[in-house]
């Protein structure tokens, strides 16, 4: 199997049809989100999930975030309070995945959620919700890259990572967010983040006035989802670097790194004007670039940790983790 390329570009009502009809074969395909893309399946349907870890060949204890049309549809499967529901108005569609009780009449299937209690739902922007509220039922998709590797922000690299292994990939060039979204569950009144992501822990905060609480040492470990290495390239990463050896690719930020660029087997700055959201939009695709370049150490300038720079750091911190 070769995947089937198609762009968005002045072609979404046929893209939308031929999405709807793979879909309901129970086949995943690749989709853009304002995130990264994901790789998507029927939430409902068993056969349909079960493909989405096999192409990824990911976990089966590791759950899937469903994505919904709108609150609306969200209401028919998860458990809101009013905490949860002003996050959800607040903040779809967007980044922001909230870990609800599952409703009783909930359709999703057991396998997406890994029989937890809870499932993790959002809406996405553009023309993902579209494909939702035309298809009529949840999706569940994680990120469309091998479990393990970097998730993929334009079809390329979803093309590059499952594209012998999926039958359809719709192109709606490159996301614009570029890392996950932000995961934190909702249980009374405490809002807990178990992935730092899209949109910033201060952003939630402002929104309801609530500090969040954070996952820490063993809890984090034995969260979901929470391997520590993940998004690895193949070379070694270092992180905090203000120095160089020469023949390592560079992934700079704000120009803070100066001697010795001259001598890098590639150099690249996530973002010369130290802006974290082109920083963010950046970070995927240069980790590939400089992977892809063959150097045998990829060496990251300081990236500061506020807004999306938690994200930004969470992602590098798994990038450079001892591999299992
Ligand atoms: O931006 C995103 O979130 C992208 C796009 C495609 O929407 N999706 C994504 O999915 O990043 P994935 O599967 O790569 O990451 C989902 C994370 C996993 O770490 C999983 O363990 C966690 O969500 N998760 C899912 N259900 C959960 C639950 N009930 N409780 C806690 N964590 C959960
Ligand atoms: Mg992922």
């Amino acid at each position: 199997m070769t995947a089937q390329i198609i762009s968005l570009k002045n072609n979404e009502d046929a893209a939308l049809e031929l999405a709807s009809a793979a879909l309901s074969r129970g086949e995943p395909i690749g989709l853009p989100t304002e995130t990264v893309y994901g790789l998507a399946a029927d939430a409902t349907n068993p056969d349909a999930i079960s493909a989405i870890f096999e192409a990824k060949g990911r976990p089966r204890f590791n759950p899937l975030i469903s994505h919904m049309a709108d609150l609306a549809m969200a209401e028919r499967h998860v458990v809101f309070n009013d905490l949860a529901r002003l996050l959800a108005e607040k903040f779809w569609p967007g980044a922001l995945t909230l870990v609800l009780p599952l409703a009783h009449s909930s359709a999703i299937h057991p396998l997406a959620t890994a029989g937890l209690e809870t499932a993790a739902i959002r809406v996405p922007e553009g023309f993902a919700g579209r494909l939702i509220a035309h298809y009529g039922k949840p999706l569940a998709a994680p990120s469309a890259n091998p479990s393990g590797k970097i998730s993929p922000t334009s079809a390329a690299h979803v093309a590059g990572g499952l594209g012998e292994r999926i039958g359809l990939i719709l192109d709606g060039g490159p996301t614009s967010i570029g890392v996950e979204s932000t995961i934190v569950q909702v249980k009374g009144e405490r809002i807990t983040l178990l992935r730092p992501g899209g949109v910033p822990a201060e952003e939630i905060e402002a929104a309801t006035g609530l500090r969040l609480a954070r996952l820490s040492g063993s809890a984090r470990v034995n969260a979901p989802g929470m391997l520590s290495s993940h998004y690895a390239p193949e070379a070694g990463l270092i992180l905090d670097a203000l120095g160089y050896v020469p023949g390592e690719a560079l992934i700079d930020f704000g120009g803070q790194i100066i001697a010795g660029k001259d001598e890098a087997r590639l150099v690249l700055d996530l973002s010369p004007t130290a802006n974290l959201r082109e920083a963010a939009a950046n970070l995927f695709d240069y980790l590939k670039q400089a992977d892809a370049s063959g150097a045998p150490v990829i060496r990251v300038a300081p990236v500061p940790q506020t807004g999306l720079g938690e994200a930004i750091n969470d992602r590098l911190r798994r990038a450079a983790a001892p591999r299992e």
